[in-house]
């Protein structure tokens, strides 16, 4: 046994020198459970859609199926520099292309410093919150809304935090003023979405922008739908300033790069930095030619205008088949899902689309307990599929 072993009280025994002390029971956390991947859970009824002739429908996975621009792609050929490391926070070129897109678009300008680039954002909202807790090792709870994308729950998991749900009112919408004094005391952040996912909420930014500030709790805004918003102008937590908040911002759906993987984070330049620092450390970094056709793509709103008109188109026609389908969707205020819902139970309905038309839609439950009893369904199949889907629709009614 070395002096060392000695000192950390590790036994001659033990048969080899450890560095680490063993740890006492008391120190011991319990086993991490995974829980099922959600769209896993869809399996059986993807099979069943996918029995009928032509295969499944899915409009399940919000997975955009439209091409991202040439030039972009174009640029991701580009592997001039690939040789080197490309950097964590994105490149001059990239980094110009976000700050003048939020410039041109959103109607935001912010100083360098303020925005940083991420892996698509999935990654960096399960992330944020382990850095966070570095920022702040006092607070251990993470808040979202109670009906959302099931990653800001997570992130909070993966971080060993507190996921505290805060209920949504009758539109969808986060009602911050349930949340306790108790829960904001402990909070490392507040999660908001607008337009939202699933049910395409828009949120009032400015009062959440203005809750983060008056509690000292940093407020993360996902925006990664804001071109999508289809009632009023687009909504961004920028517009009430940069201080204490972070918008995140996606090309996934944008420009259909979501194979691409990359978006960014801006506001607040004291968390951009503390955030980027982290991450420059943990090796997070988009690779070379993404970065490149990411800058193009950021640089042209003409695909993005064009993809306006698709969604909406879709989900005005999806709205009009399910409704044959015995359901009641309404359109969204924003994002490409319709949310509906199914008054004889999520999962049954979802099994009974398969099985009648094959189609396959999310249940609600994936996005919160609270949204158990609606369907999520997504605009994601192109014409020809939504063709397909009329003429099974015709077929059925012939039978009812
Ligand atoms: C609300 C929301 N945030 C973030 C993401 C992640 O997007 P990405 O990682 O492709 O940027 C999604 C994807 O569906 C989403 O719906």
């Amino acid at each position: 046994m070395t002096e060392l072993d000695s000192q950390l009280g590790n036994g001659a025994s033990s048969g080899f020198t450890s560095l680490e002390p063993e740890p006492r029971a008391e120190f011991i956390a319990p086993p991490f459970t995974l829980p099922p991947y959600p769209y896993d859970r869809l399996k059986p009824v993807l099979q069943a859609a996918d029995m009928h002739p032509g295969g499944a429908i899915d409009l399940s996975i919000g997975t955009p199926c439209d091409q991202p621009p040439e030039n972009v792609c174009e640029a991701l050929r580009d592997t001039s520099s690939v040789a080197g490391y490309p950097t964590s926070v994105g490149s001059a070129a990239l980094l110009e292309a976000a700050h003048g897109w939020l410039e041109r678009r959103i109607g935001v300008r912010l100083g360098s410093g303020s925005l940083a680039n991420c892996i698509g954002t999935k990654e960096l909202v399960a992330g944020l919150p382990l850095i966070l807790k570095l920022r702040s090792p006092r607070r251990d709870t993470v808040l979202y809304p109670a009906v959302a994308y099931p990653t800001y729950e997570m992130g909070a998991i993966l971080a060993g935090c507190r996921a505290v749900a805060v209920p949504v009112d009758d539109q969808w919408r986060i009602d911050l003023s349930s949340i306790s004094s108790a829960d904001a005391e402990r909070a490392l952040c507040l999660w908001v979405n607008t337009p939202g996912n699933p049910a395409g909420a828009l949120d009032d930014l400015d009062a959440a922008a203005e809750w983060g500030r008056t509690h000292g709790i940093p407020v993360l805004s996902d925006e990664c739908y804001i071109e999508f918003t289809w009632q009023g102008p687009p909504r961004t937590i920028l517009r009430s300033g940069p201080e204490g908040v972070l918008a995140v911002h996606s090309l996934s759906k944008r420009s259909n790069f979501a194979g691409g993987r990359a978006g960014f984070y801006a506001g607040d330049a004291d968390l951009v930095r503390f955030v980027s620092e982290v991450r420059k450390h943990q090796g997070l970094m988009i690779p070379a030619p993404v970065q490149r056709g990411a800058a193009v793509a950021w640089s042209e709103d003409s695909h993005v205008d064009v993809q306006r008109d698709r969604y909406h188109r879709r989900l005005v026609r999806l709205a009009a088949q399910f409704t044959r389908l015995g359901l009641a969707p309404t359109l969204p205020e924003g994002a490409f899902y319709l949310w509906v819902h199914a008054p004889d139970g999520a999962w049954e309905t979802a099994s009974r689309l398969a099985d009648s038309v094959g189609v396959v839609v999310s249940p609600g439950e994936f996005y919160g307990a609270a949204g158990a009893a609606y369907l999520r369904i997504a605009a994601v199949q192109p014409d020809e599929r939504l063709d397909l889907l009329d003429q099974r629709i015709q077929a059925w009614e012939a039978q009812q």
